[in-house]
């Protein structure tokens, strides 16, 4: 098919339709002939990924709706250019890996990485301008954009970091691509997991127990014949993704697939809309819109039964399963009374979406020195609110999308490590949003592992 025709399915739509419609969060660059010229090169740049590599993520996420896979998407809020170091990337991959272990053996079902990883440069914001000592100059809105650093310089946007977060995208692609196929993954390493703080905690008897579980099982595969050459236990598939709100990088990365000759986004695997971005007649909805690839939607205390709705029509009119994974960020006290409405509204209309929770974006708070935190104890309070609302269902869910590290920063407060208020100043080393950090994210493993063991076991019982 000519690149410049649409497909039949997608009407009126071209990579480009998203420009003739009103769009919140978008940076406006003054320089407009530097804009051109590096969305012209990016035009002409490799795919980070594959048309066929995103259909088959799909097909899982479908299996994720019908309680058959479990997700596990996370990664940092906000990727950060000073961050682009094989360590950083590893040590994130790692704990995905080691949580994706321990929430298969509580689901018993197959975990489906995706990383917010490799991409995720663009960051919405709740105000346009950041005032400090009496100066106002406008918000950060992610590397992509603009710097963090508080000056006019810095803030101005510029269109050359869209070149350069393609770059470091490449790199971090062609990493995760190699841990992921070249041995990194393997079984036997990956459950070597630093389990510091089952030390410190008052489940650490909960906590061996299952990790020796886990070890038991290891070695009776291992006995079976299962060994380190085997694929299942030496490899493992990796998802990217990000927030798809800078569109004109997006538009660039767009391409025609020569197979499908359907269009798709190919910076990521996967690619949601904010919270902020998902007016049914705005930019970024229009855009998603045509692109086959997986699309996830926050969904939250202000979306409406109507706005899901026509969502869920525009962007998915087929009711193609996997296409929507509706992504849950109610925060813990307004889990229960949101979500059900949203949930059996999708249900009544008979369409198939895949859930997850987000625990993180509902539940940031602020300390006495206005240093943004979240605790542990609300995040998983959430996971569970919203596992409840699925038992209450008769359901299951679909998984869960979380901010994390492979670092040891101190960013959220809580977990068995005990960190408060005042140990925050230690490592708090985000740029957006506060993450859980390594220990925490491998202990929320566990817990959530416990949950889903009978969540899972008491709906396969129910032959659901
Ligand atoms: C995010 O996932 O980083 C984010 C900004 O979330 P939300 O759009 O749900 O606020
Ligand atoms: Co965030």
């Amino acid at each position: 098919m000519h690149p410049n025709r649409e497909p039949a399915q997608h009407a009126g739509w071209t990579p480009s339709s998203w420009r003739s419609h009103s769009i919140r969060q978008a940076p406006h660059y003054l320089d407009a002939a530097a804009l051109d010229s590096v969305e012209a090169r990016l035009r002409r740049y490799p795919p980070l990924v594959f048309a066929g590599e995103t259909r088959r993520l799909k097909s899982q996420l479908a299996k994720a709706a019908r309680g058959e896979a479990f997700v596990l998407q996370g990664g940092a809020c906000a990727e950060s250019f000073n961050e682009f170091t094989a360590d950083i990337v590893r040590d994130t991959f790692r704990v995905l890996l080691q949580m994706a272990v321990v929430l298969t053996f509580g689901a018993k079902v197959p975990v489906i990485k995706i990383g917010r990883m490799a991409g995720q440069y663009a960051k919405p914001r709740s105000s346009d301008t950041e005032t400090q000592n009496g100066v106002t100059l406008p918000c950060y809105r992610g590397d992509i954009i603009n710097g963090p650093e508080f000056t006019e310089a810095a803030r101005l946007p510029d269109p050359g970091r869209m070149e350069t977060g393609y770059f470091q995208s490449v790199g971090v692609m062609n990493l995760l691509r190699a841990f992921a196929s070249g041995g990194y993954a393997n079984l036997h390493e990956v459950h070597r997991w630093n389990l510091g703080f089952v030390k410190r905690s008052p489940l650490a008897e909960r906590y061996q127990d299952l990790a020796q579980r886990i070890d038991e099982t290891l070695s009776f595969m291992g006995a079976c014949g299962f060994n380190q050459s085997a694929p299942q236990i030496n490899e493992t598939e990796f998802y990217t993704s990000h927030e798809a709100l800078l569109l004109p990088y997006e538009q660039a990365l767009t391409r025609i697939d020569s197979l499908s000759e359907n269009w798709y986004d190919c910076s990521a695997h996967f690619l949601w809309i904010g919270d902020r971005t998902r007016q049914p007649d705005g930019a970024h909805v229009e855009f998603l819109r045509g692109v086959g690839n997986p699309i996830g939607i926050k969904v939250g205390p202000t979306t409406t039964l109507d706005d899901l709705e026509k969502l869920l029509d525009i962007l998915n009119p087929k009711d193609e399963a996997g296409r929507i994974t509706l992504i849950s960020r109610m925060g813990v006290n307004k889990v229960s009374e949101f979500l059900p409405p949203l949930l059996d509204k999708v249900r009544g209309s008979g369409r198939t979406v895949t859930w997850l929770c987000d625990p993180m974006h509902g539940n940031t708070i602020s300390t006495a020195d206005k240093i943004k935190t979240r605790s542990f104890d609300s995040i998983l309070g959430e996971v569970k609110g919203f596992f409840s609302v699925f038992q209450q269902a008769g359901l299951r869910p679909g998984g869960i999308h979380i901010e994390m590290t492979g670092q040891d920063v101190t960013e959220c407060v809580g977990g068995a490590q005990c960190l408060t208020e005042a140990d925050l100043a230690g490592r708090y080393e985000t740029f957006c949003d506060p993450r859980l950090n390594a220990e925490q994210s491998l202990e929320m493993a566990f817990l959530l592992a416990e949950e889903l063991t009978g969540h899972f076991r008491d709906h396969g019982a129910l032959g659901k």
